[in-house]
């Protein structure tokens, strides 16, 4: 068998359109554009990059982008204030807390502060309690695990009853993937760096998602025939072939892979593209929600 490969970037421009006109109306029927704002600390030059890549997309949208960039020396009470501005500040509708934070800054404190209903990176205790919880429906979920989602649904994949397991089980990823596709009905096993024998569970899933950040760790022979693969994955490896010297690889062995599973996402180039799309999507949903209880 060989894979259908899943290529995110169609679907996210296909989105991106919907939501660049969602944004025109709403600037149309308030006279302003809907708002990110964006807290960045420290110069991770990896973090700095993908804050660049979402205030671009945003921009390219109609989704204007007010971002407070701290050093990495900061105090947690400076960190505290950025994301009070954000929350007072009308012209912003959605706040993203660049993660990780330096390691003297408390990320729990800081994610509480962010206002529930400016919260679209889904963060916040109570949104995610929300999606943990039966009978719940949070505001806004993370968006990492939601473009896994979206992009396992346009696979044609069949969540209801699937066998699905997680490897990996960050609280940016593993955590809210798992708890989402709990929610879709699915029996969810989650793999950690813990788990003995991870291949005895990946080797039953109808659905993987390999979110553990090791180059290359699930192979082909973890693998069932026909099963819809998810990689989260972006480890960088060094290749002496590439201009740059070095390259980006997934968590699933591709190659080994594609020659197993029913389909398989791109790295780069599947899960990337939806990340920051489910961001704006969020977003255009926060301002819509803002503006409608402004005016009632
Ligand atoms: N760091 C890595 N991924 C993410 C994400 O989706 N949101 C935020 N805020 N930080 C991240």
């Amino acid at each position: 068998m060989t894979a259908i490969i899943i290529d995110g970037v169609p679907i996210a421009e296909r989105l991106r359109a919907e939501i660049a006109a969602d944004a025109a109306r709403f600037k149309d029927a308030y006279g302003y554009s809907p708002g990110l704002g964006v807290v960045l600390v420290g110069d991770d030059p990896a973090s700095a990059q993908y804050v660049r890549m979402k205030r671009r997309a945003c921009e390219q949208a109609g989704i204007a982008s007010i971002a407070q960039l701290l050093p990495a020396t900061s105090a947690q009470d400076d960190v505290e204030a950025a994301v009070e501005a954000l929350n007072a500040d009308p012209t912003v509708h959605g706040i993203l807390v660049q993660l990780p934070l330096p390691p003297q800054i408390n990320e729990e404190r800081v994610l509480r502060l962010v206002s529930l209903e400016k919260d679209v990176d889904g963060f916040h205790p109570i949104n995610l309690g929300a999606l943990a919880m039966k009978g719940r429906e949070p505001t806004f979920t993370p968006a990492t695990p939601t473009g896994c989602m979206v992009l396992l649904r346009e696979a044609g994949a069949t969540i209801e009853g699937a066998n699905a397991v997680v490897v990996g089980r960050s609280n940016i990823v593993g955590l809210p993937v798992a708890l989402m596709l709990m929610k879709a009905n699915a029996t969810v096993t989650v793999c950690h760096s813990r788990t003995r024998e991870i291949a005895s569970y990946t080797r039953n899933a109808d659905i993987v998602i390999a979110a553990i950040g090791k180059p290359h760790f699930i192979r082909g022979d973890w693998l069932k025939p026909g099963a819809v693969v998810i990689d989260v994955g972006t480890n960088r490896v060094d290749d002496p072939t590439a201009e740059r010297g070095y390259r980006f690889v997934g968590d699933v062995d591709f190659e080994s892979a594609k020659a197993v599973v029913g389909a398989l996402t791109k790295v780069p180039g599947g899960v990337g593209p939806l990340t920051i799309t489910m961001l704006m999507s969020n977003t255009m949903k926060a301002a819509w929600l803002i503006a409608q209880k402004l005016t009632m």
